[in-house]
């Protein structure tokens, strides 16, 4: 299905536009731009008609813009060269790797207003409907690969908690292990690391990073746990480029911190995040599940939990994690 972005931008300002107007803007019949609404509803676009006045979007949408996400970015800073906005992809993790395969430099990074495909952990689907929330991969050459690569999420995580509880005034914001964000117990942003290379010798992350940030009524019921938005989260509409320009500049730092430290300055943040820690959690591995209650991590990112048999660790992969009461 291919989406006309001649007509999203014309509808994104929220106003009514008449069959007739879009056909001339767009250069089509007004059955052409029927077939591209039918389209974009498909896409997840809410878009009204009303007999008599056209089309409208059921709520306007900001579309990314390069020099907005930037914005608060030092005018010095390189960024502005190696940021790609895709209108669809199938997963912008997928169409990362592609670049770092030809060469794309550490920090490249990939926004798309839609994915057709969007990877969550553990072989889910992201819901990426067109235009409200945020889905972006960043490029990042290790060489050689540190050993304690799989901290690397924990770290990212903590960094986007705090950057988007500094920028936005949230409270009740908190990383879920491995590396989820919840607020208020509901799932806001998730990160998805995918690595290429050998042990001991050059590697590539695609950090991968989904942001709810105002969910369309038509992706709601097909979220299968329960979620929220940044919107909701902030009590108020923000500017996805900001978003965008806050999420970047946190998995930018947080790549750069961890390469040159490791994970040893993450570990203090990840305490004040670690919204598991004292809970009662089932921890599901295949069929076997195991209570306890959360202990925080280990120095290997590992998972603790005070069972009846003492202290058991796990390690994130297979595993899920459910908060028991
Ligand atoms: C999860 O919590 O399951 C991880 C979700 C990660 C989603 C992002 S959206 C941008 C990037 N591209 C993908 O296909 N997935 C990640």
């Amino acid at each position: 299905m291919t989406i006309s972005y001649d007509l999203i931008s014309a509808l994104a300002p929220g106003n009514f536009h008449s069959g007739e107007q879009l056909a001339k803007r767009l250069g089509v019949t007004r059955k052409a731009v029927w077939k591209r609404v039918v389209n974009l509803r498909a896409a997840g676009v809410d878009v009204h008609a009303v007999r008599g006045k056209g089309y409208r979007l059921a709520s306007p949408i900001e579309l990314l813009d390069k020099e907005a996400i930037v914005a608060d970015f030092g005018p010095e800073s390189p960024i502005r060269s190696q940021i790609e906005i895709l209108g669809s992809v199938d997963s912008t993790n997928r169409y990362a790797m592609g670049l770092a395969r030809q060469g794309a430099a550490t920090g490249t990074a990939v926004f798309a207003e839609w994915q057709t495909a969007g990877r969550g952990r553990r072989g889910r689907t992201w819901q990426s409907p067109l235009g409200s929330n945020l889905y972006f991969s960043v490029v990042w050459r290790f060489d050689p690969a540190p050993a304690n690569l799989q901290l690397l999420g924990l770290a990212l995580g903590v960094a986007l908690a705090e950057s988007l509880s500094r920028a936005f005034d949230l409270t009740r914001l908190g990383v879920k292990w491995p590396n989820d964000l919840y607020w208020d117990n509901k799932k806001l942003a998730g990160l998805l690391l995918e690595i290429s290379g050998e042990a001991g010798g050059e590697c590539v992350v695609i950090a991968g990073v989904g942001v709810n940030v105002a969910m369309p009524h038509t992706s709601r019921e097909l979220i299968d746990q329960p979620w929220t938005d940044l919107s909701e989260a902030a009590g108020r509409a923000l500017s996805r480029n900001r978003v965008a320009g806050v999420c970047l500049g946190s998995v930018l730092d947080g790549l750069r911190c961890f390469a040159n430290d490791g994970f040893r300055s993450f570990l203090p943040r990840w305490d004040a995040y670690d919204l598991l820690f004292g809970r009662a959690v089932a921890v599901r591995e295949g069929s076997k599940t195991t209570l306890g209650r959360a202990m925080g991590i280990d120095g290997t990112g590992a998972l603790v939990l005070q069972t009846h048999h003492g202290k058991e660790r796990f390690y994130s992969g297979d595993v899920s994690v459910r908060i028991h009461q």
